[in-house]
Parts: structure tokens; C-alpha cells; sequence
């Protein structure tokens, strides 16, 4: 742009006569000394403090505007890919309202991930931080994080719930899937939304299907959708909805409570979802959640039964019909599991789901092409450097997954969905990240990758398909575009 106005100064000063156009001649000659001088000297001073190359775009909005609407194409990460061939993996840049590390490094992410809570803290957009309240899990940090997680973590590792949400997973699906006639067209996103919604509504608070549970579905998309907003709070504004949709969620999950706390007169050892573990604690002496602190955490849990798990099942359906022989290969692993178990006439129980090799390699596969969540934002506590790059205090840091999911120095043809590379590949490396790292690494992990098995085992097994037209959207998350639609055909031995 600047080079552009110099030559446009260069062209008129030719219409002037001999002295004058030397004069001009020469302030050109100046000014493009200064500007080489600066951008060079730009480049040199982040050389010299360790800042990474890149730059802060526009005042105040940065380069926000470029970041969205390139989320809004079908290539997201060419916002990343662009300035990675300008600057390297780490760069600087101004996102969504702050002064941006962004890592497409995966050694850079996973130092930022491992020291969650010491050197950086979440940070998300105003809206977000309002619509989650500050005692939700996502934005707590230290002791409380821990006890959180810790507690969270263990009830949903408990041998007690993976024998009881494989029954109930297996159960939901088999239900929504008793509709589905014949050559009729089901829309896959949204039998799935509905089937993790149950899933998890019955994990969290023992809630059944029914009345309680279709009102809170009402009044969490409507909370939902406020997520990524505008953060202004007058009556009208999406803001201001999904607050009110908070609000009635949380005296439901509040009435839940105490409904629960006179149960616990007759059975005070009960632990059968995770508001009794977390209610257990509060009964402790050691123990500090509020009711507040429960209700908050309550909602946030129900975010992956909305979003992140139907669309691991949705994607995978979607990659899988684009790639018959995985399709095939899945089908065979499938049928022999289903064949063995009922000529045994026994269940099929969550370790035959989790070992089936190949069913979990089209999982991983989905989950490192699909990008479900694309990466994580964190703010810097004091100056730290990774591997010579400064990330200063008070700065965010955008570990971005789905660059390094997509990098061809880390996958080959990496826009291909190949599951046979998870044949020789660790999933556990720094390479691949879809649920996080660190102190904060996913603790719905292995329930994600078992509905994701169950619905597959039971889909395929029992039906074969046609999809209809859709593609992928990325932004403000990942969704297809027409919810998935494809026309079903039972196989013979189910009609
Ligand atoms: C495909 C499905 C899922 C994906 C891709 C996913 C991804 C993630 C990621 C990337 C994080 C890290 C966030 C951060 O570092 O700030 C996370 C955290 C979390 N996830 Fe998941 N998740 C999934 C399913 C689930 C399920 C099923 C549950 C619960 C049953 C769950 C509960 C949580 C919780 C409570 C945290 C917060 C942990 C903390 O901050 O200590 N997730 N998830």
C-alpha cells in the first residue's frame, strides 16, 4: 500500500519543472529510506527482544476481521497459513480485543498447556467469561481448578459409570435409531445432538428424557448461542437472552439440589452422578462449593452434549461416507464384535468398545481432521520465552490446534482422512491435542470416544447409507452446513 502511494508521488512529480521535480525526487528517496529503515528496523527490535515477527493490524480491532472471515470459509487456518509463511509457527498479532501470541508450534503449545495456573490463566471474550460465571471450571484456576477437575475427572474414570453410561449410551441411541424407517432421510447432527444431550444430562444429574430435560435443552441453546456475542447486556441483545436462559437454568439446578439434599436424609452415601459427587464435597469438612459454583459448573458440563461429542459422531459419519474402504474396514470390526458377543449372549462392555483398533483409529482420525475444538486462549502472567520466542505479561496466547492438526511437517497429505496412519502413529504426542494438554486436558475424553464407538458400532451394523450433499462450516464452531442428511436402509436381518 505504501510502495503503491510512493509511486503514485514519483508519477506527478514528473508534470513539474527541473528544480522542482529534483526536490521532489530527492524527499522520495528520503521518505523510502525511513520506511525501508522502519520496517526493517521493525523486524530487527523483534529480533532483538525476542517478540515474535508479525503485526498488530488496525487499532483497537487488530486483525480480528481478517481472523473471522477467514473462519468463515472452508479453509479457516489460512489466517494462520499466510502469516506462518511470513513470520514462522509463532507469531504476533491483535485477536479479538488483545495483543495475541499465536502458536502453531506444537513444543510451544504444549510448554503453554503444562503451565496452566503458575505462568498463564484462561482467557475468553468479555461475553463468554459473563455467560460462564466466574466460578465455572473453564476460567477458575489453582486449588479450586484441581479439586474441580480432580473430582470431575475421577467420578467419569469410575468403573460404576462406565458400566452404567454404556448401558445408557447403547440404550439412547437404539432409541432414536427405532424411528428411523426405511429409505427415510435422518439428519445426523441432529440425532446426535439429541442422543449426547441425554447421555450426559443423565451422567451429570440422573436426569431421564421427559419434561425437565426438553426445558433445559430449550433454555441451554438458547444460553448457547449468546456464547460468542456482542458483550452488551441491554434487554433485546443476544447477551441478554442467553443470560436470561442462564438464569433459568440455574433456579432448575437449584430446585434439583434441594430435591437431592432431602434425598440424602435416607441415603447419605449415594454417588451416582456428578451433582452427588460435588454435593458430597460440599457435605465435607474440607469442602467450599457453593451451590452457585455447583449450578454454574452444572451448565457448563452440558456444553459438550450440545456441541463437541455430536460432532465427533456427525464428522465421523461424514469422513467415513467419503471413504468407502474405511467405511468397510469398520464394518467387518464391527460385525465380528457383534457376532461374538451374541453368540456368547453377553453385552458388549466399554473395554470391547475402547480396543476395537480400528473403530478407535477412525475416531482419532475425525478428531485431528475435524478440529471440533480448534484451540485455546491463555494470558500470560509474567514474561516468559519458549524456544527464544517472549510472550509478554498480560499478553493472550492462542495455542492453535488445528494449524499443527493440518501440517504436513506433522501428518503427510494432511487434509486426507486417513485412519490406517494411526496404525504406526502415537496419538498421545504433542502432535495431536484435540482435548487440550496440561492441567486442564479434557476429562470427558474417553466417555467422547465411547459414544463416538457405540453410535458407530450400532449405525453401522445395523444400517447402510446414502449421504446428501453438505460440507463442513468452521465458524463461530464447527457444524455441517444442512445437518448432515442421509437416506438409511435397515439391512435385512433388522427390518
Ligand atoms: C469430542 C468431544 C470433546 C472435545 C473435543 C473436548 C475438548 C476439550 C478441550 C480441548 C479442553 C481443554 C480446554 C482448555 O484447556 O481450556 C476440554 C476441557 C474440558 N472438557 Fe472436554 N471435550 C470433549 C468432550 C467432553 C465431555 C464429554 C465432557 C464431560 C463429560 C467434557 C468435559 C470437559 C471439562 C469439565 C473440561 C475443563 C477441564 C478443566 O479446565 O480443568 N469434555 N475439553
Amino acid at each position: 500500500m505504501q510502495m503503491e502511494c510512493l509511486g503514485r508521488l514519483w508519477s506527478y512529480s514528473c508534470c513539474f519543472d527541473g528544480v522542482q521535480s529534483w526536490k521532489l525526487l530527492i524527499l522520495v528517496g528520503i521518505v523510502s529510506v525511513v520506511f525501508v529503515v522502519w520496517k526493517k528496523d521493525g523486524k530487527y527490535r523483534a529480533k532483538r527482544t525476542g517478540l515474535p515477527l508479525g503485526t498488530l493490524g488496525w487499532p483497537f480491532i487488530g486483525e480480528t476481521l481478517e481472523f473471522i472471515s477467514c473462519g468463515y470459509s472452508t479453509r479457516p487456518e489460512s489466517f494462520m497459513d499466510k502469516r506462518r509463511r511470513l513470520y514462522g509457527k509463532v507469531f504476533k498479532s491483535h485477536l479479538l480485543g488483545s495483543p495475541t501470541i499465536v502458536s502453531t508450534d506444537p513444543e510451544v503449545s504444549k510448554v503453554v498447556l503444562q503451565n496452566d495456573g503458575r505462568i498463564f490463566v484462561p482467557s475468553y471474550p468479555k461475553s463468554l467469561n459473563e455467560l460462564m460465571g466466574k466460578s465455572s471450571i473453564l476460567l477458575l484456576n489453582g486449588n479450586m481448578q484441581k479439586k474441580l477437575h480432580g473430582l470431575i475427572g475421577s467420578f467419569l474414570k469410575s468403573p460404576q459409570l462406565k458400566e452404567q453410561i454404556t448401558v445408557d449410551i447403547e440404550k439412547y441411541v437404539l432409541d432414536s435409531m427405532r424411528s428411523w424407517e426405511d429409505g427415510q432421510v435422518v439428519y445426523i447432527q441432529d440425532e446426535t445432538k439429541k442422543i449426547a444431550f441425554q447421555v450426559l444430562l443423565k451422567a451429570l444429574m440422573s436426569l431421564n428424557p421427559g419434561d425437565e430435560l426438553e426445558y433445559l435443552k430449550q433454555e441451554f441453546r438458547k444460553f448457547i448461542s449468546g456464547l460468542v456475542s456482542i458483550p452488551v447486556k441491554l434487554p433485546g441483545t443476544r447477551l441478554y437472552k442467553s443470560l436470561q436462559a442462564k438464569a433459568n437454568m440455574v433456579k432448575m439446578v437449584h430446585r434439583i439440589i434441594e430435591d437431592r439434599k432431602e434425598n440424602y436424609n435416607n441415603n447419605g452415601s449415594r454417588q451416582e452422578d456428578v451433582l452427588d459427587v460435588l454435593l458430597h464435597e460440599t457435605n465435607n469438612i474440607t469442602g467450599h462449593f457453593t451451590r452457585d459454583l455447583i449450578s454454574d459448573n452444572m451448565i457448563d458440563l452440558m456444553i459438550p452434549g450440545e456441541d463437541s461429542v455430536p460432532m465427533l459422531m456427525t464428522l465421523a459419519v461424514h469422513y467415513l461416507t467419503s471413504c468407502p474402504l474405511a467405511l468397510q474396514q469398520l464394518q467387518e470390526e464391527n460385525m465380528k464384535l457383534k457376532e461374538s458377543k451374541e453368540g456368547k449372549k453377553e453385552p458388549v462392555t466399554w473395554s470391547d468398545y475402547m480396543s476395537l483398533p480400528f473403530t478407535q483409529n477412525v475416531i482419532t482420525e475425525t478428531l485431528r481432521l475435524g478440529n471440533i475444538i480448534t484451540g485455546v486462549l491463555r494470558k500470560s502472567l509474567q514474561d516468559i520465552e519458549i524456544k527464544g520466542h517472549l510472550i509478554p505479561k498480560g499478553w493472550c496466547v492462542f495455542t492453535y490446534f488445528r494449524s499443527i492438526h493440518l501440517d504436513e511437517d506433522n501428518y503427510e497429505s494432511p487434509y486426507k482422512f486417513n485412519p490406517w496412519r494411526w496404525q504406526e502413529k502415537d496419538p498421545t504426542g504433542s502432535s495431536f491435542t484435540p482435548f487440550g494438554g496440561g492441567h486442564r486436558l479434557c476429562p470427558g475424553l474417553e466417555i467422547a470416544r465411547l459414544e463416538a464407538s457405540i453410535f458407530l458400532h450400532l449405525l453401522v451394523t445395523r444400517y447402510s447409507w446414502e449421504a446428501e450433499e453438505d460440507s463442513v462450516v468452521s465458524f463461530p464452531t464447527v457444524h455441517m452446513k444442512k445437518n448432515m442428511p442421509i437416506k438409511v436402509k435397515k439391512f435385512t436381518s433388522f427390518s
